[in-house]
């Protein structure tokens, strides 16, 4: 294996050292290319660009693998909690029993958001989709907590930061689905877990007593386990780019809440539900819409399939096929939609078309699919993913702090205008 890169650029040579991460990724180390050649490297959509190094999370797209911290996806989804999960990406390593309740019972003492942020709430129209009031209301713990702005905050004052962020957003993420459907707010239950409390907070009415059902809880533990970290995605490099800039914790997981939004990422899975509402108001025949996923002078474009970088399988999306069927078995749940989707994912796995271009379903075909099981609105499934991708986004911002990593500022090639002089207005 090579020990550096050899660039040659108007007949000089540049040597740029090889970097090899611990499971023998490579990459070329082109730091001091532009100082020292004048040249820049053109990658869009960063397909080919690292843009640090983490010790978080290990994906290889080849082989559909997905680690934390070193442990198999595989492994914590079937035997952890989504709090130590959170507990491990976020300190880099399991905790103790003595070290995991801790962590619980910080996070259950900081569950309660200022009631001031239910005026903020209210200022809301009923019809605002839950995502932008989450970004919202996450970018304004920032007033509420000032001190979260202070780029030289001690260990312990960013850890009370971490907490209070794992604490408020399942609460603010309820009450966002709450303002939705104008129904009073639900306060958090110390007394319950994580799950469970943030089922209480969505589902309770103050008129009725709410049971909690415990194969939704394992189910969602599970979804909540399989979204926590997938190293440098958009979000996930949104947070690390707006956290460099030393901007807050809060700031850059609002931040990150936005990107995550967006329907080639988060919003994939809101878009598969409505993409399946769509067949079937047309009729429900999927065999037409595959069609139309294959012409490729339709514009109708099929969601939830492919992945920008497992190339064979996504492996979150084994494990959760598995749990779907097993909680629509459970919960008994019939609905017409899902023979559309297992239609559609049949089509996926064995038409031609579909394998040439590795377009497998995704987490997102069945994350949506199980939180429509789950009683979830379908606008409520990209905060969900939100909920899950939390300690992720903490993790990588806490990492990128400690690494001390400069400002993100890449450069671009100008394809613009040459200099030329200003005109004024009566000689246009
Ligand atoms: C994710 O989990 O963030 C998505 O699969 C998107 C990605 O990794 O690019």
């Amino acid at each position: 294996m090579s020990d550096f890169a050899e660039i040659i650029l108007d007949g000089k040579s540049y040597k740029m050292p090889v970097v090899v991460g611990t499971e023998d990724e490579k990459a070329i180390d082109i730091n001091n290319l532009r100082s020292e050649s004048g040249y820049i490297t053109l990658d869009s959509g960063y397909k080919n660009t690292g843009a640090t190094e983490s010790a978080i999370t290990f994906l290889d797209g080849e082989e559909g693998i997905l680690r934390y911290r070193g442990y198999p996806i595989e492994q914590l989804a079937e035997q952890s909690s989504f709090i130590e999960v959170a507990y491990l990406l976020i300190y880099g390593k399991l905790p103790t029993q003595q070290e995991l309740d801790v962590f619980t019972n910080e996070i259950k003492i900081h569950t309660l958001v200022n009631e001031d942020m239910r005026k903020i709430l209210d200022g809301f129209p009923s019809t605002a989709h839950p995502m932008g009031i989450l970004s919202a209301l996450i970018s304004s713990l920032t007033a509420f907590y000032p001190e979260s702005l202070n780029p030289n905050q001690s260990k312990e004052e960013v850890n009370l930061t971490i907490i209070r962020l794992m604490a408020k957003l399942p609460t603010i993420a309820a009450w966002s689905y709450k303002n939705s459907i104008g129904h009073p707010v639900n306060y958090p239950k110390n007394k319950l877990d994580y799950c469970s409390n943030f089922l209480h907070m969505m589902f309770a009415y103050p008129t009725e007593d709410y049971q909690i059902d415990p194969v939704v809880v394992t189910a969602l533990n599970k979804l909540l386990i399989l979204h926590a970290d997938h190293e440098q995605n958009c979000s996930t490099s949104t947070v690390r780019l707006v956290g460099s800039a030393n901007a807050s914790l809060y700031s850059s997981v609002s931040a990150g809440i936005s990107a995550l939004w967006g329907p080639l990422h988060g919003g994939a899975n809101q878009a598969v539900i409505e993409m399946l509402e769509q067949i079937k108001a047309d009729g429900g025949d999927s065999k037409k819409f595959i069609a139309k996923a294959k012409d490729k002078d339709d514009p109708f474009r099929l969601m939830g399939f492919g992945h920008r970088v497992y190339k064979n399988f996504d492996p979150r999306a084994t494990i959760i096929k598995k749990a779907a069927d097993e909680v629509l078995t459970a919960l008994g749940v019939n609905d017409p939609i899902l023979d559309i989707a297992k239609e559609l994912e049949e089509a996926a796995l064995t038409d031609q078309y579909f394998v040439d271009r590795k377009l497998y379903p995704n987490v997102d075909f069945y994350s949506g699919i199980i939180y429509r099981a789950l009683g979830i609105p379908t606008d409520m499934f990209t905060v969900m993913f939100a909920l899950g991708r939390l300690p992720g986004w903490i993790a990588q911002w806490k990492e990128m702090r400690e690494q001390k990593e400069p400002i993100g500022r890449p450069r671009q090639v100008y394809t613009g205008e040459k200099e030329r002089n200003y005109v004024p207005m009566n000689g246009r």
